[in-house]
């Protein structure tokens, strides 16, 4: 397996392209791992989806992937792991749902580095936890690409995939997609079976929803996270603009304000709606909605999310806001 993209490597950009790599990738597979076992934490993001594809093809079910629900997800995220993987790909899935786990030891924390280490921190737990449960793996699989392996040669990121797991777990590595950059990626998740909706997907960090619940996290405030980015992804969805707008979520922050509902008086949170377009993602440049549909999703924000009283757009570039808000 080449350890690095050669120089004269042709882009990926067409079917017959993926196809040839998928060919050459599921020997090299075989070829590497044998009869022997291999662990894989699948995420339901790009990059372990399709390495999840790759490796279910190339040795079936002598893959386990471990999909842990660390309960930041998206609304109907692990129901689609679930579904995509176990039912139609019929991999050897193990799904733990740890969201007990990871808000009682987020409860009260405010600080957002701390927040991402308990998060991180968890998350190696879990998994280890898992992976010890299982007899002889060998391998563990992993959705490098290859500008995760630029950057970290570069000193801008470091990169975390690999390490992290305690110090007598450590296992072989398996990185099919190691060489390739993300538009390849997708391509060849595609030519693997995988829905478009998973291979073309926005990016979503690794603390999930709770870098969007600002401050201390509590389920209640989380939940109205959830519900209102899914409103946002459905309306985005039927007016064309997924797939074109780079990165789309909401952010409920933790403050309140006076309202009023049937009548009564309330005090409840606003909802944030924010929507960007960038190349590199260092600049970020905002989308404009039309009036209609800014219309259309405050309506639907406010009559649907329980504790939302108000609806706001951020219409501040990066710089100076970063695109998330911790
Ligand atoms: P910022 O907020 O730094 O975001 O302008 C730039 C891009 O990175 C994503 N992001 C993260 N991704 N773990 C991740 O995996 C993180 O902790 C994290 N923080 C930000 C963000 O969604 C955006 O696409």
């Amino acid at each position: 397996m080449n350890d690095r993209r050669p120089d004269d490597m042709v882009r990926i950009t067409t079917p017959e392209l993926a196809d040839a790599y998928i060919e050459e990738q599921l020997k090299a597979l075989r070829e590497q791992i044998g009869d022997k076992k291999v662990l894989l934490a699948l995420s339901g993001g790009v990059d372990s989806s399709v390495v999840a594809a790759m490796l279910i093809k190339a040795i079936g079910d002598k893959l386990t992937c471990v999909h842990v629900n660390h309960g930041l997800l998206r609304k109907g995220e692990p129901e689609q792991v679930i579904e995509v993987f176990r039912n139609q790909m019929k991999a050897n899935l193990v799904y733990v749902d740890a969201t007990d786990r990871f808000l009682d030891k987020l409860a009260g924390v405010t600080d957002p580095e701390q927040k991402r280490k308990i998060i991180g921190g968890e998350f190696i737990e879990v998994f280890a936890e898992e992976a010890r449960k299982l007899d002889g793996i060998e391998f563990l699989a992993q959705g490098t690409i290859w500008p995760d392996i630029l950057e970290s040669e570069a000193g801008i990121k470091a990169h975390h995939n690999a390490g992290g797991l305690p110090e007598d777990m450590q296992f072989e590595l398996v990185e099919p997609v190691k060489i390739l950059f993300k538009d390849e990626v997708r391509i060849v998740g595609e030519r693997l079976g995988l829905p478009a909706g998973m291979v073309y997907r926005q990016p979503f960090p690794g603390p999930g929803l709770g870098v969007r619940c600002p401050g201390a996290i509590t389920r209640d405030r989380l939940e109205a996270v959830r519900e209102s980015d899914a409103i946002l992804r459905e309306e985005f969805a039927k007016n064309g603009l997924e797939g074109k707008v780079w990165q789309y979520f909401t952010v409920v922050p933790d403050f309140k304000s006076t309202g009023v509902k049937d009548g009564k008086r309330t005090f409840d949170w606003p909802c944030i709606i924010r929507a960007i377009n960038t190349t590199d993602v260092m600049e970020v440049t905002v989308e404009h909605l039309s009036d209609e549909l800014i219309d259309h999703l405050v309506q639907r924000i406010i009559s649907e999310v329980p504790g939302i009283n108000r609806v706001l757009f951020d219409y501040t570039p990066k710089p100076p806001a970063t695109v998330e808000y911790e």
